[in-house]
């Protein structure tokens, strides 16, 4: 059969509008602060033409969602969040493998996180872990000044305390892992029990206990550094503390998810976010974390990485998933179910 010029040419048109409108999106599964999602979400839509559908949850909530998605994906991209949840995603293969051309401009630390994952992760960001507190709250229920993990154990803080639950929180996740580093595994689990005593509420979300401190709700939010100084930035009465005993760190990341519709808008999302001018978006939204390209800005009131006294965290062993798996049943059935 002949086909009319005019026909053939309008189905080809019709085809590639087609295909443009289905290919031109992407879906964004982000964990870092929602106002970050958005503005990397709409500046990507800004620079390249492809529509972002973005959702906001937590690392630990986006890894079982993934999971959960397996035979049907429905995500493109994770964007942010900690690093444990993505290698055990990437140990799980829910994650793709690649080799984005970005990487020679990122900090070792981002390639090692890859590296260790078998290039189905990468390091977008860093933060230390800590916790911040409502200096007016603390002043007017006269209770002393916390400056170790120790002393959030002191009977007068009970209620005081908040931190997120560590199955939907990374946060809350490195801190549960940081406790077993820092420690050792059963000192570790009794400052867990010690500290379940004190905590007001475990929240979803990981930066929820500063932002409750911050409204004054509530005095001691245990969250990473980054989230308290941005609660300082932003005028409330808050302090921010390094624990004495030191602490560790999140090496927030990004994968691609296996099996993604829009393999190559991922791709397209991957590398510009890996860029020192998607990296510097962060300071229009007081996101203090140390960007993993080396271009990238570093806001001068980020905490200052080099005077913390950093563990050297373990993400290999605390992102693996029987690991993660093992330590958060334990934490649901010792500590969670304690009295308070
Ligand atoms: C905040 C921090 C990020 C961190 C994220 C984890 O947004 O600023 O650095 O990666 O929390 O969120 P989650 O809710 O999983 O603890």
């Amino acid at each position: 059969m002949k086909l009319g010029n005019t026909f053939v040419g309008t189905l080809v048109l019709a085809i590639s509008a087609a295909s443009a409108s289905y290919a031109d999106k992407l879906t964004l599964y982000c964990s870092a602060q929602e106002d970050w999602c958005q503005l990397m979400a709409r500046s990507f839509e800004d620079a390249t033409g492809i529509d972002v559908n973005m959702t906001r949850k937590s690392s630990g909530e986006t890894f079982a969602q993934i999971r959960a998605e397996a035979t049907n994906p429905k995500g493109d991209v994770w964007w942010g969040g900690t690093g444990d949840p993505h290698l055990q995603a990437a140990e799980e293969g829910l994650t793709m493998e690649y080799n984005s051309p970005m990487r020679g401009e990122l900090h070792d630390w981002a390639i090692s996180q890859a590296e260790s994952a078998g290039n189905r992760t990468i390091g977008i960001y860093s933060g230390a872990l800590g916790y911040g507190y409502n200096t007016q709250l603390l002043a007017d229920n006269n209770l002393p000044e916390p400056s170790c993990w120790k002393d959030l154990l002191k009977p007068d803080y009970k209620g005081h305390v908040q931190m997120a639950n560590p199955n939907s929180s990374g946060t809350a996740y490195t801190t549960l892992a940081s406790m077993v580093q820092i420690f050792g595994e059963d000192e570790g689990f009794d400052f867990m029990k010690g500290l379940h005593a004190n905590i007001n509420q475990y929240t979803k979300s990981g930066s929820a206990p500063i932002k409750a401190a911050g409204r004054g709700e509530s005095t001691i939010g245990i969250v990473f550094m980054h989230d308290a100084v941005a609660q300082a930035a932003a005028g409330f009465p808050i302090k921010v503390v390094a624990p004495c005993e030191g602490t560790g760190y999140e090496i927030g990341s990004m994968s691609i998810i296996d099996g993604a519709r829009n393999e190559e808008e991922a791709k397209k999302f991957y590398d510009w976010a890996l860029s020192a001018e998607a990296q510097n978006l962060a300071l229009q939204v007081n996101a203090f974390q140390v960007p993993s390209n080396t271009g990238a800005q570093t806001s001068d009131k980020a905490p200052d990485m080099s005077t913390i006294k950093l563990i050297d965290y373990d993400f290999k062993k605390y992102g693996s998933s029987d690991e993660r798996k093992r330590l958060l049943q334990k934490w649901d059935e010792e500590v969670s179910t304690l009295p308070q």
